[in-house]
C-alpha cells in the first residue's frame, strides 16, 4: 500500500531523561511502543519517515531513519532540524520539567534526616513549536496520556498548542497506554465535532488507523 507515498513523516517517540547528576535523572513513563509502531506503519505506507527516538530499547522499525536522543532539548534541536516535514506525530512522552542546574559530582546524603530540594525548570514544549514553526507541517497530531478527564483535556490541548489532531489514551487502566502492547485512543480533529476511536487492538493496528485518518483528512483539505 502506497497511501503516504510522496510524503515526509516526523514521528517522535519514548521518554527523554532529564539528568540530576552523573548518576541519576527524571523521566516520564514511556516504552515508545506507540511511537516505533507509528514509524513502523508510516514506512509501510510509503511515507519517507524520520523517528526521533528519546531513550528506549527498541528495534528500529525497517525503512526508517532514526535519530537517538536522550534529553527534551536534544528533542527538540533534532525534531527542527528534521523539519520539513509533511505530517509530525509528537507520541513522545517529554519532560515537562528539567533540574534547573546539573550537578557534574553525584550529589551525596548529608545529615541521616536531611532532605534534598530540587530546582525545576521548564523544558520547551516541541509539539508546541513544531506547530508554530515556519516550515509547520500540514498535519500535526500530539498525544495526551491522562488518568482521568481525557477528553477536556484533549480538546484544550488542541487549541493550546494550535494543533490539527490530538490522540488522547487512558493511562493507568489494564491493556492500554505505557508499557502494554495493546492500545485504545480517542481522536479529536480540529474543526470537527466529536471524536474517533480506535482499538482497543494492537498498537499496531491503532498506528495504522491514525495514519489512514490521517491521509484522508490531508486529502479532504487539499481536495
Ligand atoms: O501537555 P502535555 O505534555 O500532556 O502534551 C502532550 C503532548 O505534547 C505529546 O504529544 C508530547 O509529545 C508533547 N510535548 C512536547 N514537548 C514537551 C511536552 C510535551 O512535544 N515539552
Amino acid at each position: 500500500m502506497s497511501l503516504l507515498q510522496g510524503l515526509r513523516v516526523l514521528v517522535t517517540a519514548g521518554p527523554t531523561y532529564e539528568d540530576i547528576d552523573p548518576a541519576r535523572f527524571i523521566g516520564n513513563r514511556s516504552s515508545g511502543k506507540m511511537g516505533f509502531a507509528l514509524a513502523d506503519q508510516a514506512a509501510k505506507l510509503g511515507a519517507e519517515v524520520v523517528l526521533v527516538a528519546g531513550p528506549v530499547n527498541l528495534t528500529t522499525p525497517e525503512n526508517v531513519t532514526r535519530i537517538d536522543v536522550r534529553s527534551a532539548a536534544q528533542m527538540y534541536d533534532a525534531v527542527m532540524a528534521s523539519l520539513p516535514a509533511d505530517f509530525y506525530i509528537g507520541a513522545a512522552a517529554v519532560a515537562d520539567f528539567r533540574p534547573a542546574r546539573y550537578a557534574s559530582i553525584k550529589i551525596k546524603k548529608q545529615d541521616e534526616d536531611d532532605g534534598l530540594t530540587l530546582e525545576l525548570e521548564q523544558t520547551q514544549d516541541i509539539l508546541k513549536s513544531v506547530a508554530n514553526a515556519e516550515m509547520r507541517p500540514s498535519l500535526v497530531c500530539g498525544f495526551a496520556a491522562e488518568t482521568h478527564e481525557v477528553e477536556t483535556y484533549a480538546q484544550g490541548k488542541l487549541d493550546r498548542k494550535n494543533l490539527d489532531l490530538i490522540a488522547a489514551n487512558r493511562v493507568g487502566i489494564e491493556n492500554s497506554g505505557f508499557e502494554s502492547d495493546n492500545n485504545t485512543i480517542y481522536v479529536f480533529t480540529r474543526g470537527l465535532d466529536g471524536k474517533q476511536q480506535f482499538g482497543p487492538a494492537s498498537k499496531y493496528d491503532v498506528a495504522r488507523s491514525l495514519l489512514e485518518y490521517m491521509a484522508q483528512l490531508q486529502s479532504q483539505r487539499q481536495g
